[in-house]
């Protein structure tokens, strides 16, 4: 099959199954038309008004929109939407705020935190940097007293607050006054909950944070892409100098403007109203399978995500469900004994199913559905057809 014929394939099987993978979203038909536009032909290495190619004119005037309006959406004074990703962005603020060989500290992976903070030995963080890694505590929650106990032992030049599979409220306020103590500059990374911050379900990093990072993608509903931002004039031309010329060439122009166009939608009252709803909706599905017996880390949710600990058997569990259309992936819990590769747990999440407008009543189907499937409780055929009628009553948006 040629590649044409696969992209429909897969739209396909995005509208037919149910899309749980916290990171994952549906975006606009606006932000695809911007992310796909004519603007992906241009060349735009430096920032608007200083390029290194000519002919930069409307390109200036879109990443000039995008940065207005993402310093507006999160009160922000500096903003660079250049990085290609979240990891790339990563990479530039650690560049910005430490020297290579310094000590930085970041939430260890099985404790929800990402590799791009510090995992030792493959990532760059681990290897060009010296890492210290703080941990979650027996219950799976970040236990603000050790994080100080080890910040003063350890004395890092940056502390990242930032997680991908971690479903409680971050404490930025605490965190920041930790740093303070140790003088270590705060790394916000908001990639999972960006969404929940300008849609008021989720405190800001604002004034605690000195950068902050997000991707564009997950509850942002944007393009995949990150932003930097800080109110720091002197971080923000160190933040400037880490993407162009430190870590990469042109910016991806369509991407800047995919960018703009999510950041417009993601200030509407009816974003608002969204972001309430997948913590709404992320509430009931843990709720609910709680009342199956499922043991989830920390006990529930505040967020957008779950992480179900199963004890073992996680990919199966991934892979059963699949069968059955309902996609998560499989995921360490915290202290995991099982490799990465098959860790214990699965995570879940609802930003792309309330995309599509489901609510409390489609949380508790998905709920029983997982019980079927996962404790082999029913006919797994069945639930199959099922998912497929629900997708069919809640398209995806365009
Ligand atoms: C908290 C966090 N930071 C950074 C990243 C990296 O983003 P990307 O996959 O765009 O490089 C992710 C991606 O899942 C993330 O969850």
């Amino acid at each position: 099959m040629n590649v044409d014929g696969l992209i429909k394939l897969e739209a396909r099987r995005q509208a037919e199954t149910l899309q749980m993978i916290p990171s994952e979203n549906y975006a606009s038909e606006a932000v695809k038309s911007a992310q796909c536009s004519v603007l992906n032909n241009k060349y735009s290495e430096g920032y608007p008004g200083k390029r290194y190619y000519q002919g930069n004119k409307y390109i200036d005037e879109i990443e000039n929109i995008a940065i207005e309006r993402a310093q507006k959406l999160f009160g922000v004074s500096f903003v660079n939407v250049q990085p290609y990703s979240g990891s790339p962005a990563n990479a530039a603020a650690i560049m910005a705020t430490v020297e290579p060989g310094e000590k930085i500290m970041g939430l260890r992976l099985s404790g929800g935190g990402h590799l791009t903070h510090g995992h030792p030995k493959i990532t760059f963080s681990g290897k060009f940097f010296e890492s210290v890694q703080y941990d979650v505590d027996a219950n799976g929650l970040i236990n603000y007293d050790e994080v100080e106990k080890l910040a003063i032992i350890e004395k890092p030049k940056l502390m990242i607050i930032g997680t991908t599979a971690y479903p409680r409220i971050l404490d930025f306020r605490r965190f920041s006054q930790i740093a303070k103590k140790i003088d270590a500059y705060v790394l916000a990374d908001i990639s999972h909950i960006a969404g929940l911050v300008v849609g008021g379900v989720h405190p800001s990093p604002v004034g605690y944070a000195d950068v902050i990072m997000t991707t564009t993608h997950k509850t942002l509903r944007g393009p995949r892409g990150a932003i930097l931002m800080t109110n720091d004039p002197d971080l923000a031309k160190k933040i400037d100098r880490a993407v162009f010329p430190g870590l990469q060439g042109g910016p991806h122009n369509a991407t800047t403007a995919g960018i703009a166009v999510a950041l417009a939608e993601a200030g509407s009252l009816k974003f608002r109203n969204y972001a309430r709803q997948i913590v709404k909706n992320a509430r009931v599905l843990a709720e609910e399978l709680i009342k199956y017996g499922f043991k989830l880390t920390t006990g529930g949710t505040d967020n957008h995500l779950l992480v179900v600990d199963l004890g073992g058997g996680g990919k199966d569990a991934a892979i059963n469900l699949e069968e059955a259309g309902i996609i998560v992936n499989y995921n360490a819990v915290p202290h995991d004994t099982h490799p990465p590769a098959n860790p214990s747990g699965i995570r879940l999440g609802t930003p792309a199913v309330t995309t599509r407008g489901m609510k409390e009543p489609e949380m508790k189907l998905i709920a029983g559905w997982i019980n079927e499937i996962v404790n082999r409780a029913g006919e797994g055929k069945s639930v199959k057809v099922e998912v497929k009628e629900l997708c069919k009553k809640f398209p995806v948006p365009i």
